[in-house]
């Protein structure tokens, strides 16, 4: 009974890259463009959950429509989609506080990514009040945020990259537990997660890129001209095998720029087949050909970003109060019957 709802956000933390690209921001494109038009589409700038670690705040105003122009520029056409800052619609964070009394304390301290948190780096373990005191409540809470998100716009599916699964899974969790208090209201959306399911480090293939990694030769960014793409994967770290095989446990290297170069193919093709087709390439040939594909793909996407950022902000601006204004409508009418369930 509940209407096809497509939920996505990212945080406006730098110019997205590859991962967030083939893992999550083409897919929402993919949807957009395959889905039919009764398919509600709704994607967020998530600039609340950026404030989980410390920011500048005139840093932050700049990443927030950095990242707008990104999902302008990968090809999201705001007359098909709703595109928005999270902040700019109040009821995400009134319905975080609502969904916080019904979830679970127990399911959040078992969160990956919260677990890795509380390992700071004197590794005092969990039990240490000390350590745990310089941790923030934001930082323990936010997948409430994000379930909040999701379930604000009544999302049916959330593509994502897979590091958000356990997260899509606690949304569903607490859903249930509302729904069994109050009655019917959400959905239990159902996580797409992207072919691409982990892109890695260039310089850590055991780590997946991130934009939070010291080093940011580890990572291709949308913006990237040629120049730097070639660079940076021509450093990328691999191994000093002759040929080329996929072997993600044994040669994450060249395994993971093998990922890069199947998902970027045309016509699907698995990283095996891709693999088995350039065995007796060297491995040097083999990154410039992922640095020519790369190049290729992203040239388009590039200049239209720095197209909208350099002449357009004013088109960006009203594009964004556009979009708040569609979610603010469309986020209204579950908080009135959120409230009117229970009692508020
Ligand atoms: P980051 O993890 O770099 O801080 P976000 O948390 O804003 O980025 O994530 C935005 C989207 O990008 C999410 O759907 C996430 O799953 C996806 N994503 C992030 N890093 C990767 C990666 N290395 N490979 C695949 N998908 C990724
Ligand atoms: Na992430």
């Amino acid at each position: 009974p509940h209407e096809k709802t497509i939920f996505s956000g990212i945080q406006p933390t730098g110019v997205p890259h590859l991962g967030n690209y083939l893992g999550a921001l083409r897919e929402w494109v993919r949807l957009q463009n395959d889905n039919a038009t009764d398919t509600k589409l709704i994607f967020s700038i998530v600039d609340l959950h950026a404030l989980t670690v410390p920011q500048d705040a005139s840093r932050l105003r700049q990443w927030r429509r950095e990242a707008f122009a990104t999902l302008l520029a990968i090809g999201l056409d705001p007359n098909r989609s709703t595109i928005f800052y999270q902040s700019a619609v109040s009821a995400h964070a009134e319905l975080m506080w609502i969904l916080s009394t019904v979830a679970s304390m127990g399911y959040l301290s078992r969160m990956t990514q919260w677990k890795s948190k509380l390992k700071l780096p004197e590794d005092t373990g969990l039990e240490d009040s000390a350590a745990k005191s310089k941790l923030r409540l934001g930082l323990f809470s936010y997948p409430v945020l994000q379930a909040a998100d999701i379930l604000i716009h009544r999302a049916t599916h959330v593509p994502v990259g897979e590091d958000q699964k356990q997260h899509i899974e606690f949304t569903r969790y607490t859903a249930n537990s509302f729904n069994h208090l109050y009655g019917p209201i959400f959905p239990s959306p159902e996580a797409l997660i992207s072919p691409a399911r982990r892109v890695m480090s260039l310089k850590e293939p055991n780590q997946k890129m991130s934009k939070s990694h010291p080093d940011d030769r580890s990572r291709i960014l949308l913006t990237d001209s040629p120049e730097d793409i070639r660079k940076k994967i021509k450093l990328a770290l691999t191994d000093s095998e002759p040929s080329i095989s996929y072997d993600p446990v044994r040669r994450p290297g060249v395994s993971n720029l093998l990922e890069i170069l199947c998902h970027m193919q045309s016509k699907p093709m698995s990283c095996e087949e891709v693999a088995l087709e350039h065995r007796s390439t060297s491995i040097r040939a083999l990154k410039e050909l992922v640095a020519d594909t790369l190049v290729d793909h992203l040239s388009g996407i590039r200049d239209r970003y720095f197209s909208l950022i350099q002449n357009q902000s004013d088109y960006v601006d009203s594009v964004a109060e556009a979009g708040a204004q569609a979610a603010r409508a469309n986020a209204e009418s579950t908080m009135k019957t959120v409230r009117a369930a229970m009692g508020l």
